[in-house]
């Protein structure tokens, strides 16, 4: 595959909770880089999930790096717990906290544990929003569908926004990772791959009954790294569903 590897995050938000043991093994087994952890409070979105103590057993299953992606309301007010579970990364929604200060002072208070901080952008949030904490950001995470639940359309205008980021930690020049988080798939991998994606969150495309886990991160994982070398402006000028989309979410128009 070249040099550059694309980083796999699988998102068990949509595997079966009763056995998140076998589920962590059959991951470890299909080779993914990292486990994303989708922490939902049914406040920021309609939906809930699981808090720091599930966190920390799935530090107690696995050695893989742990990505915590918080899409809670006051997030400063439970970094200590989530820091506890010892993640790699934690990212917090930007949009969850008003005050700029506050902000940054989560960031470093992540960093100050060893942990990867990040700000996670919502759809329509602009990316230029993060510039002000590039000092305390190791992660850019751009949502490709609205935060909240697994298994919803991957939102191809919105893919873009990862050049972006890439090119604000670029910029800045400091080292930081762009992950996409939302609708990664078999059909939206070459895409993300195109503009720019480091670390892919993939889901509910991990977990459909008939397909092996295994295949599938190997073919998204090709894919990603066959669309990172064909470029945005190849893709877009590919018809949608040659990459894999229907008409409703074509192949962004190259900047
Ligand atoms: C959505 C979550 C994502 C999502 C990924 O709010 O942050 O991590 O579950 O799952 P798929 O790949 O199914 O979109
Ligand atoms: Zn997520």
């Amino acid at each position: 595959m070249g040099d550059w590897r694309p980083q796999i995050a699988a998102s068990i938000l949509t595997a079966d909770f009763g056995h998140l043991d076998r589920v962590v093994s059959k991951l470890e087994k299909a080779g993914v880089d990292r486990l994303h952890l989708d922490v939902m409070d049914g406040h920021f979105v309609p939906n809930i999930t699981f808090g720091p103590d599930v966190v920390a057993a799935f530090r107690r299953l696995t050695d893989l790096p742990l990505d915590v992606h918080l899409m809670i309301s006051e997030p400063a007010r439970y970094i200590d717990r989530f820091l506890a579970g010892e993640p790699e990364t934690v990212s917090f929604h930007i949009e969850a906290d008003a005050s700029d200060e506050r902000i940054d002072r989560t960031l470093r208070t992540i960093q100050e544990a060893g942990v990867g901080a990040g700000l996670a952008v919502s759809p329509a949030t602009p990316v230029a929003a993060v510039a002000p904490y590039l000092d305390s950001l190791d992660v850019i995470m751009i949502m490709t569908v609205e935060p909240g639940f697994g298994g919803q359309r991957f939102m191809a205008d919105v893919a873009p926004k990862l050049t972006e980021a890439v090119g604000l930690f670029a910029a800045h020049g400091t080292p930081g990772a762009v992950h996409v988080d939302g609708g990664v798939s078999r059909d939206t991998a070459a895409v993300v791959g195109a503009w720019g994606a480091e670390v892919c969150v993939v889901g509910s495309a991990l977990f459909q009954r008939g397909r092996d886990t295994a295949d599938e991160v190997r073919l998204v994982r090709e894919r990603i790294w066959e669309g990172r070398h064909s470029g945005p402006a190849t893709m877009a000028t590919r018809s949608p569903r040659a990459v894999g989309l229907d008409a409703r979410v074509a192949a962004p128009d190259p900047r």
